[in-house]
């Protein structure tokens, strides 16, 4: 069955966990989709986890529709979550409706994500009225860690608390349909998520969130630059990886690969007259 808005508003009635995660490309998305996952965010992270910048800010709309699209072509029933990257939502109503558009139009993405509390507000509203639903996204907001002074666990102390408690109010009151929280104490991610009526994604939010997300390549042992103290490491596919290029090189070199049934045959009579 295809994930909707209504299944996340569904679940946030019923108590129901949310499971998402990340994908950037077809194979990966069938993959997770096939496995059931509630939704699928092609998270600007693909900066990093993708294509090897150090940050997110680089990342840019066409990066963002290019994976958009591959990724929705894999999911079928997954809800697909297109973030929207740096710069595409900050420079004006205008823009951020039409970028968000071309999330729907190019991307065939079921809705967008955007980073930012009640600053970003007019422009969920506006999206959300062009019919395009928003996820909002607070906490440690990646696209801002030059001004936030680096990845950093955020909500601390009172006045910062208090501030994403206003966000989390705000974004929801200006028609989000969901919330990521990242980086934030769990007794507080749970305070936020018991007050709204919308559902909160955690990612190092702790267990009282509504539902949780995290980078796929982080959690199957696939990225290895930087591992956030909130990512459990599932499976070790990047070991997997590693052991079958191994073999893959050894019997390239000595010659066992490939064999008769990997090859394809002709007749001798037309070899012979060559
Ligand atoms: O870009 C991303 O992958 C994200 C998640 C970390 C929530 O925004």
């Amino acid at each position: 069955m295809k994930n909707t808005v209504l299944t996340f508003k569904e679940a946030k009635k019923n108590g129901n966990k949310l499971s998402m995660i990340t994908a950037y490309d077809y194979s990966t998305a069938k993959i997770f989709d096939e496995e059931g996952i509630n939704s699928i965010l092609v998270g600007d992270s693909l900066g990093m986890v993708m294509l090897g910048y150090e940050d997110t800010l680089s990342v840019t709309m066409e990066d963002m529709i290019h994976h958009t699209a591959a990724v929705s072509r894999g999911a079928k029933n997954a809800l697909v979550v297109g973030d929207m990257p740096f710069l595409s939502y900050n420079l004006g109503i205008h823009d951020a409706v039409k970028n968000a558009g071309r999330f729907m139009k190019e991307g065939r993405a079921d809705c967008v994500k955007l980073e930012g509390g009640k600053e970003v507000c007019d422009v969920i509203r506006a999206i959300v009225d062009a019919k395009i639903p928003v996820c909002a996204h607070i906490g440690l907001t990646p696209q801002a860690i030059n001004a936030l002074g680096g990845f950093k666990v955020q909500g601390k102390n009172l006045d910062s608390a208090k501030k994403l408690m206003e966000d989390a109010l705000a974004v929801q009151e200006a028609g989000a349909f969901a919330v990521v929280i990242e980086c934030v104490p769990d007794a507080l991610a749970e305070k936020i998520s018991k007050m709204l009526n919308i559902p909160t994604i955690g990612i190092g939010a702790g267990a009282g969130c509504d539902g949780q997300v995290l980078v796929y390549q982080d959690m199957l042992g696939m990225y290895s630059d930087f591992t956030p103290k909130f990512v459990k490491k599932f499976s070790d596919v990047g070991s997997q990886m590693r052991d079958g290029v191994k073999k893959y090189m050894k019997e390239v070199q000595d010659g066992t690969f490939p064999e008769e049934k990997h090859s394809f045959k002709i007749d001798k009579e037309i070899i012979d007259k060559l």
